[in-house]
């Protein structure tokens, strides 16, 4: 397994361009297989989730066409079988997608269950929910969730809580339910409003995404469309915060600056300069960083999956600073590893207290999950010294060429393969 070797202390400067959202393209890319015809999908991003997501495409029997490295075309027509094998849907979480966009199709669908991200219980209670108001009869077996339903019925829904994949997969299967159905208490981040504009270029009809009522009226047929996903709006964030942190000077083009501005708005209050263009925006940093807290929360709340990275950038400001997460149980587990190198944070269950201490040194240290790889990251950018991050697979699920595009920006970072005996240390 690689490795990622980093000589910290470097500024980073110039310009990065942000790939598709990976939360965005793996509810897209199964929204697909609703489409009578073939759909053309551009802009998506080249990391390891998606290609779960395609990989589970053509094992259904869909026809994938590479057109270029962020563009495929995707022929659905021909899938029989709604049933995802578990040697795939294991390995991530979005791939429970497959069971609203199954039913939606079929009014059938087996999926195993998900994977994914560990921080914390990840119950699917709302999305069985959501299948079950339509009409669908659930049954959890064997770690394989079937869903079956006679005809789906549209239906008022109201979540619980805010969530996002409740709200995709009621969504994938609504748009083809007889009726009227209507999401109270809807996700509305920027990726649940791409997948409505997707569905409603396809044929279906859907209002008031991004907000939190989204009222769905099903239709009998769903065509194939040429859709481009939105740029990643934590991809984004991430090299902003890369840039806070080493004191740079990035433009972070292919922006949707309206999605970044909980994070502009925490990093101005932290004294970074930040610059709206058009479709881009530029941080600049003379570093001094003051403290700040921040609560996470559902869109348009400050994102928790920038909530380590930010841990990273508190750590390097003057003064003691709070982080509330407000979405997932457990998602401090990387500040063990952030601790090997110098910060100084105390956690109570949701609650980080950070005290600044100026400067980061670098360590060995592994990644616990995608956003916490990237905290490490921004930690090694920033740090004195050397650090070596291990198991980054869990990074490159979520950013693509992510070594190129700091390597672009002036960072010193190497890829570098681990020998077979370290990765059986690891493993015994
Ligand atoms: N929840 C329930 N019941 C459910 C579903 C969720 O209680 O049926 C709870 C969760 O336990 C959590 C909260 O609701 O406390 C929010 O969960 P949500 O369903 O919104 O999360 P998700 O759909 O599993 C997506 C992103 C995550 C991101 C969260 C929150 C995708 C593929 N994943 O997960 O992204 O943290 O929304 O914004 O869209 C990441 O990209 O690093 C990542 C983890």
């Amino acid at each position: 397994m690689d490795k990622f070797v980093i000589s910290g202390g470097y500024r980073l400067s110039g310009e990065v361009e942000i790939s598709g959202a990976k939360n965005a393209a793996v509810a897209i890319l199964p929204a697909t297989i609703l489409a009578e015809s073939p759909c053309r999908i551009e802009n998506i991003p080249n990391i390891s989730d998606v290609m779960i997501i395609i990989d589970i495409l053509s094992k259904l029997g869909a026809k994938i066409k590479h057109i270029n490295r962020s563009t495929i075309e995707i022929d659905g027509t021909h899938i029989t079988q709604p049933v995802v094998p578990y040697d795939l849907a294991r390995r991530m979480r979005a791939s429970c997608y497959f069971l609203g966009a199954l039913l939606g199709r079929f009014s059938h669908a087996q999926v195993s269950m998900p994977g994914g991200c560990d921080f914390g219980v990840r119950p699917i209670d709302q999305h069985i929910k959501g299948f079950e108001a339509l009409g669908t009869s659930i049954t959890l077996e064997y770690g394989m969730v079937e869903a079956h339903s006679m005809a789906l019925h549209g239906s008022p829904i109201y979540l619980d809580v805010v969530s996002v994949g409740a709200t995709v997969n009621i969504m994938l299967a609504a748009v083809k339910a007889k009726g009227l159905t209507v999401i109270e208490n809807a996700a509305k981040e920027p990726h649940i409003v791409d997948l409505a504009n997707f569905l409603s270029s396809m044929g279906a009809d859907i209002r008031g995404a991004g907000t939190d009522v989204i009222k769905i009226r099903g239709v009998d047929h769903l065509h194939g469309v040429t859709y481009s996903i939105i740029p990643d709006q934590i991809e984004a964030g991430t090299y902003m915060v890369a840039a806070a942190a080493t004191h740079g000077d990035v433009t972070v083009r292919n922006v949707i600056p309206k999605h970044l501005e909980s994070i502009s708005a925490k990093l101005i209050e932290m004294g970074v300069t930040i610059e709206e263009l058009d479709d881009a925006i530029r941080v600049k940093s003379n570093g001094h960083l003051n403290r700040a807290n921040l609560k996470t929360m559902p869109h348009p709340g400050f994102p928790t999956d920038m909530q380590p990275q930010m841990a990273v950038l508190l750590s390097l400001a003057e003064g003691t600073s709070i982080i509330t997460e407000g979405v997932w149980d457990n998602r401090f587990r990387y500040v063990d590893e952030l601790k090997r190198m110098g910060a100084n944070i105390q956690v109570d269950g949701k609650i980080a207290v950070i005290e600044g201490v100026g400067h980061l040194t670098g360590a060995p240290v592994k990644a616990t999950d995608l956003r916490a790889g990237a905290a490490l990251l921004i930690a090694g950018l920033a740090g004195h010294g050397v650090t070596e991050i291990e198991d980054i697979q869990h990074i490159e699920r979520g950013y693509e060429d992510v070594d190129v595009k700091m390597r672009s920006l002036g960072a010193e970072i190497k890829r570098v393969q681990t020998p077979e005996s370290e990765n059986f240390a690891t493993a015994v």
